[in-house]
């Protein structure tokens, strides 16, 4: 059987796509425009989907939306009445039955609330004939598979790439260097206030020592960085230098403080310190330093006329 799962949920794909592995070959898509791409190539080979599960709320284009245009390019190559793909929507509605009876009437093949069992799904494949009774008792044999279990590294790990893939650019490949070098720098200590909140210990002598050599190396190289980023403003003109100057000066003010916090070693600013250092940089990157940004491209493609 050829399955198609279409959910913006990363995790709903992976628990489906797992239900649905003792069936057939299942492909995914993230949302309705990956779905209709899929949708076009399966009838376009003349190999179409028998059977596609489809997420209602979804970005970029919806259920509903995905589901009349899965149906009218099914029109298109003659895939119509018996010879069109099983479409059951997945709805997380609290009224499910009187929502999608109403929507999908005529278009969708059935539905399934959220979350899905395996029961439930299996006695769906049944009764559309997308498998026998023997399959399904093999299948239900099966125990469940379950949702590979992200560890704390992977939550991390998550949150980091996260954290540096908001960092805007700035459009001068050696700032963007160094703002992510500052990044660096605060997860660095982020990573050893995180543990210390995770196990509801302040962290140890040693950890705040490591923790104010970090700070330390954090301030150095911010005013260094400073320093560069308003020289080089001052140089092209910048109109705002003057502001921006004064908001490095701030920030430098604020560094101080907090390694002063550090030193401390007070085990009650732990949360404040951390909200502080994840917030300070990115901010100041994706306010002040892209209004910066901005203005040069701007004169760029003034120039350019
Ligand atoms: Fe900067
Ligand atoms: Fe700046």
């Amino acid at each position: 059987m050829k399955i198609l799962i279409v959910d913006d949920v990363e995790e709903n794909r992976i628990i489906l796509n797992q239900q649905l592995l003792p069936y057939g070959k299942c492909y995914l898509a993230a949302n309705g425009v990956e779905a209709l791409v899929c949708v076009k190539d399966a009838l376009s080979t003349d190999t179409p989907f028998d059977l596609i599960l489809l997420d209602v709320m979804m970005p970029i284009m919806d259920g509903l939306s995905t589901l009349q245009a899965i149906r009218s390019e099914e029109h298109v190559f003659g895939r119509v009445g018996n010879k069109e793909s099983v479409i059951i929507m997945v709805t997380a509605c609290s009224e499910a039955e009187v929502v999608s009876k109403a929507f999908f009437k005529g278009y969708c093949t059935d539905f399934l609330t959220k979350p899905i069992r395996r029961k439930s799904l299996v006695d769906k494949l049944k009764e559309y004939h997308l498998i026998t009774e023997s399959d399904r008792d093999d299948a239900l044999l099966v125990s469940d598979v379950k949702v590979p279990h992200r560890t704390k590294d992977d939550i991390r790990l998550d949150f980091y790439n996260k954290l540096f893939g908001k960092l805007a650019d700035v459009g001068i490949p050696a700032f963007n260097e160094a703002h992510k070098a500052l990044l660096k720098m605060v997860v660095d200590i982020d990573e050893i206030l995180w543990d210390a909140i995770e196990a509801n210990l302040p962290p140890s002598d040693s950890e705040w020592h490591v923790m104010s050599e970090i700070f330390s190396d954090l301030v150095s190289y911010t005013k260094i960085h400073f320093s560069a980023e308003l020289a080089y403003l001052y140089e092209h003109g910048y109109p705002m230098a003057g502001q921006h100057a004064e908001r490095h000066g701030e920030l430098v003010n604020e560094l101080n403080e907090y390694n002063k916090k550090i030193v401390a070693m007070n085990p009650d600013s732990v949360r404040h310190i951390r909200r502080w250092l994840l917030e300070w940089l990115l901010n100041h990157v994706n306010q002040q330093d892209l209004d910066y940004s901005m203005f040069f491209s701007e004169q760029n493609r003034k120039s350019k006329i």
